[in-house]
């Protein structure tokens, strides 16, 4: 990767973008790292206020998404539920990250965002992690696959006072 640092922009998402998110969320190489709704299931969510779906943007051309529920928690708990960039690698999904914990921290009341990635997806713990999630623990076979096998999921979060630590850092 060059050393020209990545820039996204981000935006809330429209009806239209939803052939963008489930194309981007029906990749091969994403099958076994993220869910896949319905066309239904996520009209329904982009019609509730508990949810926010924002879309990553660079050189004008959408490049991945991200899904956050429980907007109304009264404990500001809020979680990502899913993120997903359309060609991994290049630094669009840390960039993309970065600005959707801003967005979170600015734009919401959140005290704590928080998420579950599977053990196996090295690349996106290390991540999160570089971003400041901590790691909560580990949920033990807690997601059944097609063949019968169970997998773990880490626990992540990251509280509204390290975020903010992390920006006053610079
Ligand atoms: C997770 C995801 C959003 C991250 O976005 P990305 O654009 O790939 O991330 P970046 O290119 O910005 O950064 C990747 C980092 O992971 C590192 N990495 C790549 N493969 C790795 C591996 N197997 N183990 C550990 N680190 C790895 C890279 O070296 C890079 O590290 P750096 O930023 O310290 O240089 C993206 O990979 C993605 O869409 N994955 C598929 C869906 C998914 O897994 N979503 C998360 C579900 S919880």
């Amino acid at each position: 990767m060059s050393d020209t640092p990545v820039t996204v922009a981000l935006k809330r998402a429209a009806a239209e973008d939803l052939s963008f998110v489930m194309a981007t969320e029906r990749l091969p190489e994403h099958e076994s790292l993220i869910g896949r709704w319905s066309a239904e299931r996520h009209m329904a969510a982009m019609a509730s206020d508990d949810f926010a779906y924002l879309i990553a943007f660079a050189s004008g051309a959408p490049v991945g998404f991200a899904i956050l529920r429980e907007l109304t928690d009264p404990h500001g708990n809020i979680g990502l539920q899913r993120i997903a960039m359309v060609a991994p690698g290049r630094g669009f999904g840390r960039a993309f990250l970065d600005q959707l914990l801003d967005w979170v921290f600015a734009e919401t009341s959140c005290h704590r965002l928080c998420l579950e990635v599977f053990t196996a997806n090295a690349r996106a713990r290390h991540v999160y992690a570089s971003l400041g999630f901590v790691e909560e623990g580990i949920l033990r076979e807690v997601v059944r696959r097609g063949d019968d096998t169970r997998v773990d999921q880490a626990l992540m979060s990251i509280l509204r006072p390290e975020w903010q630590a992390r920006r006053s850092a610079g």
